[in-house]
């Protein structure tokens, strides 16, 4: 049954009735781009075809209930009075609620049920997704229009400020904006977005290591202060304004961790822009070597793949479908992503699945994915 199913039913069962508006808003891999986003510089994200679902219809009062499929979990919250509690689902609720009512808006409340088939903690943006739903769903109860960089800025609020989660712009930017068929190159510090198709006879496929790392938050905030230590040594806003000639002109100056940061960051962003020129030419042999350079750079420089990760991405390469493969998301473990040639995405998925365990000891979980649609009101609104 269909994840729309799935919240369509079970609105019905709880509320007897159909729901009048049904929204989804998905999960995303990151083509090319990694940890740039905070340093104000260019990401190439897809909307992958996995998403959160809320099935919903607008309260005339002002609270907002939710029963989540996936938890088998209900929460409740006024909008008038909203607290933070703990880390459950419905704080992402919470936290879109509480950003849209600071930028002024008055919401209106609603009653809903909320499922997803993104997996959760795999560095597939779940969260950003339940923000962009949750977005999608106060909007349309409260006829606010859509404005996807808005309201990817309330997405990350939601995490930084209400979560107290670190994280920059990219997953809430392309959960709110993306486009079937076309991956987006995103400036972060303007949230410019451009859509980009995937090289013709390509596919996507998103390999997960089954590595989870608990220290994520820890470290990605180290790298945070890094680079801005480094964007300091520059006296620039952010790393995003060095260019490669200034780095190599003066790199010699930084501490050699600093350094390592730094450059990862600085050519990630010049990879970032090659990769947009490679995509407009349909050439996917230069897009895959950008991507295995940018493997190269994340494992050594800024130091965030691991072991499993690793492995993975050179099992990709082994097949000769793959034009290129790289850890993606955060790191620290979850997923790589890979591009292969689209009539044989199933055998290479068959090689993944035979390899992998045999190197690691781990089973993988492989997704040939379609690059979707950002967050949508599918049903109503
Ligand atoms: C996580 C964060 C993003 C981004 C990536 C690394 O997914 O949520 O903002 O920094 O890591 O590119």
């Amino acid at each position: 049954m269909s994840v729309e199913q799935q919240v369509t039913d079970a609105f019905r069962a709880r509320y007897g009735s159909a729901p009048s508006v049904v929204v989804r808003a998905p999960g995303r891999v990151n083509l090319i781009g990694e940890h740039t986003d905070y340093n104000d510089g260019f990401v190439m994200p897809l909307a992958i075809d996995r998403a959160t679902w809320i099935a919903l219809r607008p309260r005339d009062d002002r609270r907002v209930a939710l029963e989540f499929l996936d938890f088998n979990a209900q929460a409740a919250f006024d909008l008038d009075d909203i607290q933070r509690e703990g880390k459950q689902p419905v704080e992402y609720i919470k936290g879109m609620a509480w950003a849209m009512q600071q930028a002024g808006h008055t919401l209106r409340g609603w009653e809903g049920v909320v499922a997803g088939d993104v997996p959760i903690g795999a560095g597939l943006s779940s969260s950003a997704a339940l923000e962009m739903a949750a977005g999608r769903a106060f909007a349309a109860v409260s006829g606010i229009e859509w404005d996807a960089p808005r309201m990817a800025r309330w997405g990350q609020r939601t995490e930084n400020d209400w979560l107290g989660l670190n994280t920059g712009i990219m997953d809430q930017m392309i959960s709110a904006a993306g486009q079937a068929g076309h991956a987006l190159l995103i400036d972060c510090r303007s949230l410019d977005f451009e859509a980009l198709p995937l090289p013709p006879e390509t596919a996507v496929v998103i390999l997960d290591t089954s590595t989870r790392r608990g220290l994520v938050d820890s470290a990605y905030n180290e790298r945070r202060q890094q680079c801005e230590s480094a964007a300091r040594f520059f006296g620039v806003v952010a790393l995003r304004d060095v260019s490669l000639a200034a780095f190599e002109a003066q790199a010699d100056q930084l501490d050699e961790l600093t350094r390592k940061r730094a450059r990862h960051v600085i050519y990630e962003n010049d990879r970032t822009q090659r990769a947009r020129m490679a995509m407009l030419a349909g050439d996917a042999a230069t897009l895959g070597q950008l991507m295995n350079a940018s493997h190269a750079s994340l494992r050594d420089d800024f130091d965030v793949s691991n072991e499993a990760l690793n492995i993975i991405v050179d099992c990709a390469r082994e097949h000769a479908a793959c034009y290129g493969a790289r850890m993606t998301g955060a790191g620290f473990g979850g997923c790589a992503v890979a591009l292969v040639e689209r009539a044989q995405a199933a055998d290479f998925a068959d090689h993944i699945n035979a390899t992998y365990p045999q190197a690691s000891g781990l089973t993988p979980s492989v997704y040939i994915c379609e690059a979707a649609a950002g967050a949508e009101i599918v049903v109503g609104g």
